[in-house]
């Protein structure tokens, strides 16, 4: 490590102890950012792992909902997002007002909203999940119509395993769409030994010719336990990082080097350090939201 970098995590972890902090790195950061942190996981541990941290300071290093959500969880910690730009185009793809339409349409209908979605999404919707816990929710869920936001490729994922027809609405991840059919036809023609897992964000054509849908957390669990020596990972490239690192022995390869997520690779060190110094920008949502898009939270974590 050059000077630079060793004074930057020198000065992250003398001021992560000051401030009594925990750093937070969701799967698809930086690698530098990923190993300084105390924890990374996919977004369903993240936000079990800041609702339950002791720290007084969570520096989340992810996109903003997913730091709102551990605000929603953790009203009496400091939240910091080292850059607040980090945002995710597909939880801005709809609104609180989308929502409510939805439901003067369907009145009848429970609404689910994937945990990519902003506070005041989640404040108008009756319960969250994320890609890890979502085709558990929703066969739980005792309703015969069911609204799901925003993402209709996880949408049509989770319908497809449950059996349930789902409202979808027309939300995507601009990351994984960038992963085609060819890529898999492509890939297993050069591999043809290796297991393709690919995320529940990706298109269907995509799904179908996968062998296993996973959360980036699943991902992880399942690298590590399987017997396959060579793995085709379907999702954003950052977490071929934890992937490797944690695999030694095992061959990791992208479907395609076109699925970077350019928001999850805005925080850096320089970031990091910045915001500890400064205890900013600071995420915070509005009591109000924050007690109402709790109970959406709340149920997901307690049918989970
Ligand atoms: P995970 O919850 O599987 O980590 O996914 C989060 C995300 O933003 C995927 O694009
Ligand atoms: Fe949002 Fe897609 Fe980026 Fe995940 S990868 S944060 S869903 S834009």
């Amino acid at each position: 490590m050059d000077d630079h970098r060793s004074a930057l995590t020198d000065g992250i972890r003398r001021l992560r102890k000051e401030r009594n902090a925990i750093i937070l790195s969701h799967n698809y950061q930086l690698g530098e950012v990923q190993d300084i942190a105390d924890f990374v996981g996919d977004s369903l541990e993240l936000s079990q792992k800041a609702a339950r941290a002791d720290a007084a300071v969570i520096v989340f290093c992810g996109v903003h909902f997913m730091a709102e959500t551990a605000s929603i969880l953790c009203p009496d910690k400091t939240v910091l997002l080292p850059v607040m730009e980090a945002g995710c185009p597909m939880a801005n793809m709809v609104t609180a007002e989308d929502v409510r339409r939805l439901r003067k349409e369907h009145p009848d209908a429970l609404v689910v909203c994937y945990v990519n979605t902003t506070a005041e999404v989640k404040a108008e919707s009756d319960v969250c999940c994320t890609s890890a816990n979502g085709v558990l929710l929703v066969q739980k869920l005792e309703a015969d119509e069911i609204i799901f936001v925003p993402d209709q490729y996880l949408g049509h994922h989770i319908s497809n395993q449950t059996g349930k027809k789902m409202i979808l609405w027309p939300g995507y991840c601009p990351t994984h769409v960038r992963i085609q059919a060819a890529d898999v036809r492509r890939a297993r023609a050069v591999h043809p030994q290796a297991q393709v897992m690919v995320h529940p964000e990706c298109r269907p054509d995509v799904v179908a010719l996968a062998d296993l849908v996973l959360s980036t957390g699943g991902m992880m669990r399942h690298a590590g336990g399987s017997p396959a020596s060579e793995l085709v990972v379907g999702t954003e490239i950052g977490i071929l990082h934890r992937l490797r690192k944690e695999n030694p022995g095992k061959t990791f390869i992208p479907l395609t080097e076109q699925a970077v997520c350019p928001n999850m690779k805005l925080i850096g060190l320089e970031n990091i350090l910045w915001s500890l110094e400064e205890m900013a920008p600071e995420v915070r949502v509005a009591e109000d939201t924050r007690l109402r898009a709790r109970k959406a939270v709340d149920r997901m974590i307690g049918m989970a």
